[in-house]
């Protein structure tokens, strides 16, 4: 029987997993909530990291034990996050968020898995992309290859199977970072002609600048701004990243905020 291999999309914000069916199709799989997208964020107020929708639900509580957007940091040696008095670098903690995408996916398989393809940034340098094959071992995966995210996209749409070669534009707006990347593909290979973007542009970016404009819009009204307050601003973070992909479907939305000011916040006794 043929082992079963996966392909992993390792995102700023959310990762998934495929395989491909008997028909040759890739699927992609549900992780252990049923869900098709993984947060990747990692909680580390258990005795064992906590992955995922519960890690991502913590963080929105305002807990601080909680690693996200670590891909940010993937291969730089020097940036590390302690918790219970351990250092983990991007690398660690992708290692413990990938460990988890396996289980899960040996979940919805059935069967046991070892064999990973996973995806990288075009502009990752190799220095990023070792270390992204280091985290999967670190996963207990062997890593077959690494695959850079655009020329996923491109196969993904079956641009690959088209006789004549052709050269494309593939733009991806992720949760941190806005790519854009010119690829050739030809009969015998995918080839990055260049690649270039904003590294610090994502959905991210646009839930923070909604997030400012609400605050600033019920200090207008109510003299007292909810960024103050820890517990507003992670609450008002989830309604205006909701609010945000409601209005890709609609053309007005709400969001309800509820902000007490503190005692000791007021300028006036
Ligand atoms: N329906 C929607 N409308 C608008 N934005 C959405 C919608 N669904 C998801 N998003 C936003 O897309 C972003 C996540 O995109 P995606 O999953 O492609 O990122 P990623 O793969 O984690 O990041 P990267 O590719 O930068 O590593 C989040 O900011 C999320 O709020
Ligand atoms: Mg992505």
């Amino acid at each position: 029987m043929m082992e079963i291999s996966i392909g992993i999309d390792l995102g700023t914000t959310f990762s998934a997993v495929a395989t491909v069916d008997e028909n040759g199709r890739a699927v992609v799989l549900k992780n252990g909530l049923g869900e098709p997208l993984t947060p990747s964020v990692v909680w580390f107020g258990k005795a064992e990291p906590v992955v995922g929708a519960e890690a991502k639900e913590m963080q929105e509580m305002g807990e601080e034990m909680v690693a996200s957007f670590f891909k940010r940091n993937m291969g730089d040696p020097f940036f590390t996050l302690e918790f219970n008095g351990k250092d983990y670098t991007a690398k660690d903690i992708s290692a413990i968020l990938l460990k988890k995408l396996k289980t899960d996916a040996e979940k919805a398989l059935g069967k046991p898995v070892n064999k990973a393809v996973i995806t990288v940034p075009a502009y990752f340098n190799d220095f990023q992309r070792k270390a992204t094959i280091d985290a999967g071992k670190e996963a207990g995966l062997e890593v077959l290859r690494i695959i850079n995210e655009p020329t996923a996209a491109a196969i993904a749409f079956g641009l690959n199977q088209k006789v004549e070669g052709q050269t494309i534009l593939v733009y991806d707006l992720g949760g941190g970072t806005f790519d854009v990347t010119l690829i050739k593909i030809t009969t015998d290979e995918i080839k990055v002609i260049g690649t270039d973007g904003d590294h610090e542009l994502g959905g991210k970016n646009w839930d923070d600048c909604i997030v400012n404009w609400v605050a600033q819009q019920f200090e207008d009204e109510f003299g007292s701004n909810p960024l103050a307050d820890n517990l507003s601003i992670n609450e008002l973070l989830v309604r205006a990243e909701n609010a945000k992909k409601q209005l890709s479907t609609r053309d007005t939305t709400r969001i309800s905020i509820t902000h007490v000011e503190k005692k000791d916040d007021m300028t006036y006794p």
